[in-house]
């Protein structure tokens, strides 16, 4: 048997899903029940009957799925997949921030710890962020960690002030405005779409600017042919092998060839099929943490359902 049949014959023994986010290495997606974005990912974690949940994804995305099924034991293939943005901000640093801006609702995008989620009053996703802050009907929020995808969020609502924290992503900084200039120069017949942890700068001049999953939708459904991506390799390596497997004649550029998460690429399928026969890499969390961190997923999932 190879290493696919091995996991696959286990996760029927087990009765496991692999859930698998879009900038994994691609070859895990042969074992894959679901690939996508966060916010997808979440609401598969939230309603799968199955025993055991394997995320390959990054840390904070393991824990989302413990939180939303408790009952269930889940774990991480590799535990270095860690996310540097979601380490930028604990307990300590978040009641910094909300001491200085006091009585004001608190926004937390799905790539913290539990522990922050815990001390937020919602959490937001970057393909719901835009409609999370406005479900609270506020011309004042704050938004924890990435000051870019908050920043890009103020653009799109007029009247909304968001204050930020100043977490970042690593891996979408190296995107500079001169790669979407370049890329304008040498493939003028190309869309340019963009993530929102993105400089604001970059996210300006773009042609769309959507989370992974809206980013692979809105390519599939363009009749356009071109497309440079303004996110992580793992989208484009997808799009490109639908593309061919579909036929649907498009094309797929990397920004720049840099721009790799090397925390997404920890997971190997041999680590998956360590974590299923050994059940190692469990994610735990103490009760109080869950309870009060799946409020503000949960609050997200309903006023997401809401719209
Ligand atoms: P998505 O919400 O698009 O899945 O993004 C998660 C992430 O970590 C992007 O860097
Ligand atoms: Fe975290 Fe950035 Fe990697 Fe996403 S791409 S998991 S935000 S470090």
């Amino acid at each position: 048997m190879n290493l696919v049949e091995k996991i696959n014959k286990l996760k029927k023994e087990k009765n496991a899903i692999i859930l698998t986010h879009c900038y994994q290495n691609i070859e895990i997606d042969e074992v894959s029940d679901f690939v996508g974005d966060s916010l997808y990912l979440s609401k598969m974690a939230s309603t799968t009957d199955a025993d055991i949940i394997i995320f390959a994804g990054v840390y904070f995305m393991a824990q989302s799925a413990k939180i939303l099924s408790p009952e269930k034991r889940v774990f991480l293939p590799n535990m270095n997949s860690g996310c540097l943005m979601a380490n930028m901000i604990d307990v300590e640093k978040l009641r910094e921030f909300k001491a200085k801006n006091p009585n004001l609702p608190v926004v937390c995008y799905i790539n913290s710890t539990a522990e922050v989620k815990a001390e937020c009053d919602i959490c937001c996703t970057s393909s719901n962020a835009v409609d999370i802050v406005k479900s609270l009907n506020t011309d004042k929020v704050l938004f924890a960690p990435d000051t870019y995808l908050g920043k890009w969020v103020e653009t799109k609502l007029s009247g909304v002030e968001v204050i930020t924290f100043n977490g970042f992503c690593p891996t979408h900084l190296r995107i500079r405005p001169e790669d979407i200039e370049n890329a304008r120069k040498n493939h003028p017949d190309a869309l340019i779409l963009a993530h929102p942890e993105c400089h604001c700068e970059v996210s300006k001049l773009a042609d769309f600017v959507g989370s992974t999953k809206e980013i692979m939708e809105f390519a599939k459904k363009s009749n356009n042919k071109k497309f440079v991506i303004a996110t992580e390799k793992g989208v484009v390596d997808r799009l490109n092998r639908d593309s061919k497997m579909y036929n649907w004649g498009k094309e797929f550029i990397l920004i720049n060839e840099n721009i790799i998460c090397p925390n997404m690429k920890h997971n190997t399928l041999e680590d998956i099929l360590n974590t299923l026969e050994n059940e190692v890499n469990e994610i735990t969390l103490d009760k109080d943490t869950i309870l009060k961190a799946k409020k503000s997923i949960d609050k997200m999932l309903l006023a997401n359902s809401l719209k």
